[in-house]
């Protein structure tokens, strides 16, 4: 990993709330450079490094929990009142630690629809979806706590386990086709490796409160599709035209067709100079 310098290490201790896809890919890969890692979910695990935290049943973590805690990573979604579940529960607790180092996973979606436009960490967000305005708002209670918090604004996540295969597989696969439609993506690896080397580099990279995570090449959905069929040797289905497939479409799956962006990581990959393990859904989609 050439990405590296130095400097985590087994002075470090990480809390992460929400271990679900990305949380428990960066858990695994924290744990490697020997920090200590504890991570939330919201029912009882049998790992002895995982405790329970539930903001709908206001289950909270034991205060033994926050022991010489340096770093935090929040991968938790905005509750149903468009607030973030972490600081409406845990904010004061979390202010007493005076961590080093807080890390939010939020989503490209504030950004709104661009017509295909690329659009960077410059551009004012302009989310037209109701749940992506909840997620601007959280990430204004964020900046609002006074935490050192560095906030991932991630589009689709992807890797082993979570991808096109998958849907093929399970036979959830739709294909359809859209003028123009693009969509952003990021492997779960270079989630994980990528915030790894903004913590190695903290001190001589100048600190960026926001930074997209977004690999090199937005394409269209079928694109990808047609990539895993030839992957696999199998006929791909004939595409639906949107307009035809809309109406068979759940709400949440429409709204995603009705944004259209590509997400620049100019600013992660050129300035800050991290190299992406999986620059393109190709390379990527071999690794899953
Ligand atoms: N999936 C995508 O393509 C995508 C794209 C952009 C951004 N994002 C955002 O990036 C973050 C990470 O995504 P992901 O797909 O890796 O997430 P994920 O697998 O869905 O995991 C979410 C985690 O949050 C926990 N959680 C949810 N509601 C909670 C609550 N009220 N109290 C306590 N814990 C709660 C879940 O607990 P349990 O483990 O108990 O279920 C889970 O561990 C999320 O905020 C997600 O919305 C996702």
């Amino acid at each position: 990993m050439n990405n590296f310098a130095s400097s985590l290490g087994n002075k470090n201790k990480f809390l992460i709330f929400g271990c679900g896809y990305s949380g428990s890919f960066f858990a695994t890969a924290i744990k490697k450079f020997g920090c200590t890692v504890l991570t939330s979910s919201r029912s009882e695990k049998k790992d002895p490094n995982s405790f329970v935290f539930n903001s709908e049943n206001d289950i909270i973590p034991n205060k033994k929990i926050f022991d010489g805690v340096t770093h935090i990573l929040s991968c938790i979604p905005p509750d149903k009142n468009g607030n973030d579940p972490v600081l409406v529960k845990l904010k004061n607790q979390l202010k007493t630690l005076s961590p080093e180092w807080v890390g939010y996973l939020s989503t490209t979606g504030v950004y709104g629809n661009t017509n295909g436009d690329w659009v960077s960490e410059m551009n004012k967000p302009n989310p037209s979806q109701k749940r992506s305005r909840k997620r601007l708002n959280c990430e204004k209670e964020w900046i609002a706590s006074d935490l050192p918090v560095q906030i991932f604004r991630l589009p689709g996540i992807y890797g082993p386990g979570r991808s096109t295969f998958e849907a093929i597989r399970n036979k959830k696969i739709r294909v359809i086709s859209k003028k123009n439609q693009v969509f952003s993506r990021i492997h779960v690896a270079d989630i994980a490796y990528a915030i790894i080397y903004l913590l190695q580099n903290k001190n001589s990279l100048k600190f960026h409160q926001i930074i997209n995570i977004a690999d090199d090449e937005p394409c269209s959905q079928k694109e990808v599709i047609q990539y895993c069929y030839n992957l696999l040797g199998l006929q791909m289905p004939e595409p639906i035209l949107f307009e035809d497939a809309r109406k068979e479409l759940s709400p949440i799956a429409q709204s995603f067709w009705m944004e259209n962006r590509r997400v620049s990581n100019k600013l992660l990959c050129k300035t800050l100079g991290y190299k992406l393990i999986y620059k393109n859904y190709k390379i990527g989609l071999k690794n899953c």
